[in-house]
């Protein structure tokens, strides 16, 4: 993997799960992090978990923020430009999930995960955008499978990754003039608190959802955080210099699983 040396990177979400194993990637990558979530406490041992990885105390920014209020946005592009002095890589990663289909998805519910899940992810990348096209950078938002693939029990959840995806083709042709790339990874299941923190399944519940969840990924198993990290570094780094607008599954085969023909009796 090429060096991400003195890369200026902003991830949002880097708490835990995915985010939190971006950031420790970037960080063992040379990168300078800028990395933000709602909870201080994970927040800053991932912070500390980064400066072991890069040995640099001074590469690593952790700003407390909730990617749904403007305010915290702004601050946290602030604080990033105040420290670093540029931006080059934005991933756009933090998201909730939920379940329910149509009738059991209220409208309340609908709107916290699309103000979540897309409506930040629109509104930080209007703020950083001028910056990106100064270093002509990179956004890399993350994404589903259940944006290319139909996922109707998580409804809501589905539409957001979705839009998502969309957002990223359509970005990527507004901003391919100035030399700014954007692009998705859209993984299929991954080894993180999600089910959990979200309240979905226990623990318990979880551990036997991730062994059903093996069968169903053609590799056998379910991602890592860190299979994802590494397609979110390759999205951001100059190793994917020609690639724009692209949804890359990082899904174990997942999404290309055709089902079998049922026959009716
Ligand atoms: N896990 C999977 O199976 C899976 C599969 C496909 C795609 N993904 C995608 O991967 C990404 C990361 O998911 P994950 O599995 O790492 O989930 P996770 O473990 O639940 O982590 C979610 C992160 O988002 C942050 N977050 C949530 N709401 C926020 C808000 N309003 N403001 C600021 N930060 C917020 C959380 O931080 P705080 O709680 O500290 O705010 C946390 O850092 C998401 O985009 C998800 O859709 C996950």
């Amino acid at each position: 993997m090429t060096s991400m040396k003195d890369k200026v990177i902003l991830i949002t979400g880097a708490s835990a799960g995915v985010g939190a194993a971006c950031a420790e990637h970037f960080a063992s990558l040379g990168a300078k992090l800028s990395i933000t979530g709602r909870n201080e406490e994970r927040l800053n041992k991932i912070k500390v978990l980064c400066i072991e990885a890069c040995n640099d105390e001074s590469n690593i920014l952790a700003t407390k923020g909730d990617v749904t209020i403007t305010e915290d946005l702004e601050r946290i592009v602030t604080y990033t430009l105040q420290k670093f002095g540029r931006l080059d890589v934005l991933v756009n990663n933090a998201a909730t999930l939920k379940t329910g289909g149509l009738q059991d998805t209220t409208m309340e519910l609908y709107d916290s995960m699309m103000n979540t899940n897309m409506r930040s992810a629109f509104e930080l990348s209007r703020l950083v955008v001028p910056y990106l096209k100064k270093t002509k950078g990179a956004i890399v938002n993350v994404s589903s499978v259940a944006g290319p693939r139909p996922f109707p029990k998580i409804m809501a959840y589905a539409v957001s990754k979705a839009a998502m995806d969309h957002f990223t083709r359509c970005l990527a042709q507004e901003l391919a003039p100035d030399g700014v790339r954007v692009n998705s990874v859209n993984p299929g299941t991954v080894d993180t608190e999600m089910y959990v923190t979200n309240g979905i399944m226990t623990p318990e519940q979880f551990a036997e959802y991730k062994e059903r969840q093996c069968g169903v990924h053609p590799l056998g198993r379910i991602a890592s955080g860190k299979d994802v990290a590494q397609a979110v570094a390759f999205l951001a780094s100059s190793e994917s210099s020609f690639v724009t607008g692209t949804n890359m599954l990082v899904d174990g085969g997942r999404a290309g699983v055709t089902p079998h023909l049922v026959t009716k009796e």
